[in-house]
């Protein structure tokens, strides 16, 4: 049952595969789990094989397939996850960070996800749900009870290469990069949008952690969160060609969130990038200093060097440009007890556009609460709805480098 060697099938496979194994995944119909067949099969074809998912299949059971090498994943038909949240609470993968749990955890060397199929999230009745109940924890975490999974998680992997994928109205994040290196994302194509009056929150495109030498490359994103979001520990992160609608842009962090704890990202180049009805453009973030030496709301240290965004197109976005290194953190503390994670060696280059108009003139907006270091900009050519563009800085070592003016934060 599990190794066809349908002629045809065979044929389909190796005109794009290496591997003579070809292992297609049967799936039972009538609304049956097929989540043990595919666990089945991908624990038989773990090495030197391609998996084929041609079929319309129904998940009710984690999947977790874990030690693969050298497989490719043709994956030309439906993945969905019963929207069964007392199921899916208890038994989704839990991973360390924010209580993140998935449907998928893909984990191994050298493999290829492909084919034009789709990933369903089943997502609606989450955001219903969310929206009633708003049960999450800190950042809008996941807990216990309630979580939202992601629906593909590449975790402890390297060599991977997803592509030419639908991902449809996540519960959560759409894809987690989990201590990872070298994974590139092509060809991805990202709804995550609610039928109902209740949002589809927390639908980042991707979520990066303790992960190098990741790529995300032309591709569609729709959903309410952000486009892609480097969390702590992650270098070597190359964003291109991307179409993001109705996000929160391209956002390094939050970090610093952990008192005692080093959150590192450095090496990010972000180049073409439409942003449409955003609340950012291109962001980071930062918790301000805490004076609680076990406070999970700031006082970590670390630091965000050497950080490119280049050819980002705008087009009724809030923020446009964004440093923020007392987020979520009172401006009295921030004031008292400014960030320990230190932002330098950071460069907007040609961000063209317009802004919403949701914070007045003002397009650029960097507010640093401890100096932050060789900070440039060139290019920016935004206009605001309400007037001639306005730019916000505090302690920005040199202005020098801007290309505009700035003016000291209102408030
Ligand atoms: C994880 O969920 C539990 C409740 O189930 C909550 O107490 C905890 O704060 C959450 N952790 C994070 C990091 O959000
Ligand atoms: C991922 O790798 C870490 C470190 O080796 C290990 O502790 C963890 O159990 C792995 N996670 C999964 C889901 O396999
Ligand atoms: C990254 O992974 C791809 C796909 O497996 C592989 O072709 C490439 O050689 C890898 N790059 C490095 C630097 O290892
Ligand atoms: C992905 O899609 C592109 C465009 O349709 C196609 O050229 C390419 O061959 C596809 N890649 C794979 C591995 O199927
Ligand atoms: C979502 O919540 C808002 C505010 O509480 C409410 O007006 C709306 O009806 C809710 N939508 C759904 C689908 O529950
Ligand atoms: C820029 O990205 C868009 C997708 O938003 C793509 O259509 C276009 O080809 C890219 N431009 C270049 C020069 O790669
Ligand atoms: C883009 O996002 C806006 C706001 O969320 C939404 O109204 C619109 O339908 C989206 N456009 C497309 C093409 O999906
Ligand atoms: C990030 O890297 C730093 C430096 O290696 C380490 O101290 C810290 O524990 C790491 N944090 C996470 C969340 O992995
Ligand atoms: C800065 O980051 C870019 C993009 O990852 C990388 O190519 C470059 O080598 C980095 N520069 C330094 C000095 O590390
Ligand atoms: C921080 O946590 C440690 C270990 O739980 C505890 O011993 C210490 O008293 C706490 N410190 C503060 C300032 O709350
Ligand atoms: C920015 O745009 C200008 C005008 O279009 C162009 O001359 C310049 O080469 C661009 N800069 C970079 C770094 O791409
Ligand atoms: C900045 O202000 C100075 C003095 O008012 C003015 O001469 C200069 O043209 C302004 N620069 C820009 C880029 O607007």
């Amino acid at each position: 049952m599990i190794v066809l060697l349908y002629a045809s099938l065979t044929l389909l496979a190796s005109a794009v595969s290496a591997y003579e194994k070809v292992c297609r995944v049967t799936p039972l119909g009538g609304g049956q789990d097929d989540g043990p067949t595919i666990n089945n099969v991908f624990a038989e074809c773990a090495s030197e094989a391609t998996i084929v998912l041609d079929g319309y299949y129904s998940v009710n059971t984690l999947l977790l397939t874990e030690g693969l090498s050298h497989v490719d994943i043709l994956l030309s038909g439906t993945v969905q996850y019963t929207a069964d949240i007392e199921y899916w609470s208890p038994n989704s993968l839990y991973l360390t960070f924010q209580n993140a749990t998935t449907f998928w955890f893909l984990s191994g060397d050298d493999i290829h996800l492909y084919g034009g199929g789709t990933i369903d999230g089943n997502g609606q009745v989450w955001y219903d749900t969310f929206n009633i109940t708003g049960e999450s924890a800190t950042a809008g975490a996941s807990t216990r009870s309630f979580s939202r999974p992601i629906p593909l998680t590449v975790g402890n992997a390297s060599n991977v290469v997803v592509e030419n994928i639908t991902q449809w109205q996540s519960p959560n994040w759409n894809n987690f990069v989990y201590q990872s290196t070298n994974v590139t994302y092509r060809n991805i194509n990202i709804n995550s949008f609610s039928y109902s009056s209740a949002p589809a929150k927390n639908t980042d495109g991707w979520d990066i952690y303790r992960s190098s030498q990741v790529t995300i490359t032309d591709s569609i994103i729709n959903n309410g969160d952000d486009c892609v979001s480097l969390k702590p520990n992650v270098t070597e992160v190359v964003v291109t060609n991307l179409w993001c609608n109705g996000s929160h842009g391209i956002s390094v962090g939050s970090l610093g969130q952990y008192a005692g704890e080093t959150d590192i990202v450095a090496n990010v180049f972000v180049k073409n990038v439409t942003m449409r009805y955003a609340e950012n453009g291109a962001r980071i973030k930062a918790f301000g200093g805490s004076p609680d030496a076990n406070s999970t709301a700031g006082g970590g240290t670390g630091y965000v060097k050497n950080v490119t965004f280049e050819d980002f197109f705008v087009y009724v976005v809030d923020d446009p440009i964004v440093i923020d290194q007392c987020y979520f953190t009172d401006a009295s503390v921030c004031e008292e007890y400014p960030s320990q994670l230190s932002i330098s060696d950071i460069h907007f280059i040609n961000v063209t556009g317009t802004s919403s108009g949701a914070e007045g003139t003002v397009v650029v907006d960097l507010e640093c609460s401890q100096e932050c270091e060789d900070i440039t900009a060139s290019g920016i050519d935004v206009t605001s709805p309400d007037g001639p563009a306005t730019y916000v800085c505090k302690n920005i070592a040199s202005t020098d480098e801007l290309g505009f003016n700035c003016s000291a934060p209102s408030s």
